[in-house]
């Protein structure tokens, strides 16, 4: 095992879905993948071993914020041979272009985060997606009919979810920036530093300048279609 995941070499796939909640990795392994088992349960961080479509796939939680994500998406690299790491996850939209239910993929992930300072001696780093990857989930939105709501383009990956300046994400949004969430640009970073290549693929939950909410109906659908969407990416690479 690793330091925080209990799996044994191999039983781990080349390639990893990656969702913040754990509780979604188990919903994955149940209602996505085929004779899943769990394998890992340590800090209730689960992680399942399955397979779609014939293809052997992996989904593992991360938690929340990019120190939580670096802690498991290097082990994953590092210990367990991980080729391709996809975060699913969720974001806040901070463009009115941008609508509730809509799915991102981020080419790049700016961040408050200082992990980038701190490897890059204080000078800057673009934290960015595997264009194959991207090239990949992108032709596969449209496939499954998805390109009318899904954007391609930088996101931020924030260190707080409370209490920054109101302005911060408005400031983004100006230069182009289409979501607020707060891992990816830890997952470009590690991905890149180990030899992994990595694609961020989120679902929009909350909108920060129209407010607007959604039906637990509407998440379930939404999330289904980003599952999908990552999937049929994960085996087509
Ligand atoms: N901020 C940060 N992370 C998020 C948000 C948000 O508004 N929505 C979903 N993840």
């Amino acid at each position: 095992m690793s330091t925080h995941i209990n799996a044994a070499k191999g039983d781990i796939a080349e390639t990893v879905l990656m969702p913040g909640d754990p509780l979604r990795a188990r919903y994955v392994a149940e209602n996505f993948l085929e004779g899943a088992t769990c394998y890992n349960e340590v800090r209730g961080m689960y992680g399942y071993t399955g397979t779609y479509k014939g293809h052997k796939i992996s989904v593992q939680g991360s938690g929340m914020g990019i120190p939580s994500f670096l802690i498991y998406v290097t082990e994953l690299i590092n210990e367990y041979d991980v080729k391709n790491v996809i975060r699913i996850g969720t974001c806040g939209a901070i463009r009115e272009d941008v609508n509730i239910r809509d799915i991102l993929l981020g080419v790049s992930a700016n961040t408050t985060s200082n992990i980038n300072k701190t490897r890059f001696l204080g000078y800057d780093y673009c934290p960015t997606a595997d264009f194959n990857l991207l090239n990949t989930a992108y032709k596969k939105a449209d496939e499954l009919g998805f390109l009318d709501h899904t954007h391609v383009g930088p996101i931020l990956s924030t260190d707080e979810f409370y209490g920054h300046d109101e302005g911060l994400e408005a400031m983004y949004a100006k230069y182009g920036v289409l979501g607020v969430e707060m891992e990816a640009a830890g997952l470009y970073t590690a991905a890149a530093g180990l030899g992994a290549k990595a694609l961020a693929i989120l679902t929009v939950s909350d909108h920060l300048i129209t407010h607007e909410q959604t039906s637990s109906e509407e998440r379930e659908k939404t999330f289904t279609d980003m599952m999908n969407l990552a999937l049929e990416t994960a085996i087509a690479i």
